[in-house]
């Protein structure tokens, strides 16, 4: 392994409600991920760099060691099939809810309930373990749109503000999780470097108790 630390985060959000605690442990990119095209960007640390990839993609990168740190919403870690990642923080950012949604006015429902959503593993899970049989039809987003549409009774999302739901004429059911981001930390790293990794993230571990 080598000396460098990589943390893998993604863009908007994430990185957005994430950097403000990265700089109080003295973490800084060299540059904004919002207007650089580079996916590494180095930091003011010369022995850390960020990695800017896809949201659901930060699971995969650390888990694979690719990345020894990653910054994930609880949402893609609870959706990610895979070996078991550390996830010893908390970070508090980026806070959401993940609902089961529906119409306003909703039509009678006939048979098995269908459910639109991008995250078939947590629907699947969370309606087994309430016994009960639905449909899951998987959307890539814009799931509001299922149960407008006649395409699905019900959807399974992130709720914010609800402004998105409202618009669209629908209203929570039920809520499945509170989400917010997660510092993940890949199992052989954490061994191996944990003179330099464990010093980051307890200093981490106060800046988010401060914060809250
Ligand atoms: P990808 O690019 O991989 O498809 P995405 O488009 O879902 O990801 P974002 O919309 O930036 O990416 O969401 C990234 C993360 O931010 C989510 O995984 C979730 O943890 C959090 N998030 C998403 N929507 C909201 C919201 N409305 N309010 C607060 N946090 C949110
Ligand atoms: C997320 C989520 C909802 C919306 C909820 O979408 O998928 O559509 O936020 O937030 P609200 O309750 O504050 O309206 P996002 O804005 O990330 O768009 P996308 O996932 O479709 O790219």
């Amino acid at each position: 392994m080598s000396d460098i630390l990589t943390i893998a985060v993604s863009k908007g959000r994430i990185f957005e409600d994430a950097m403000p605690l990265l700089k109080q442990v003295g973490i800084v990119p060299n540059e904004d991920p919002e207007k650089s095209r580079k996916l590494v960007l180095e930091t003011n640390q010369p022995d850390v760099r960020l990695l800017i990839i896809r949201a659901t993609d930060v699971p995969t990168y650390v888990e694979r060691g690719a990345a020894e740190l990653g910054i994930a919403g609880k949402d893609v870690l609870m959706e990610y099939i895979g070996d078991d990642i550390y996830e010893p923080l908390d970070l508090g950012t980026a806070k959401c809810r993940m609902m089961l949604a529906g119409l306003k006015k909703p039509k009678p429902i006939t048979d098995r309930p269908r459910v639109a959503t991008k995250y078939t593993n947590i629907t699947k899970n969370y309606f087994s373990a309430k016994g009960q049989q639905v449909e899951i039809i998987k959307l890539y987003g814009s799931m509001e749109l299922g149960p407008v549409l006649g395409l699905s009774d019900w959807i399974v999302d992130l709720v914010d503000t609800g402004n998105t739901l409202k618009a669209n004429g629908l209203i929570t059911l039920e809520h499945i999780a509170d989400i917010s981001s997660r510092m993940i930390v890949n199992k052989a790293a954490m061994k191996m470097k944990s003179a330099r990794i464990k010093p980051i993230l307890e200093h981490l571990e106060e800046v988010v108790s401060r914060n809250s």
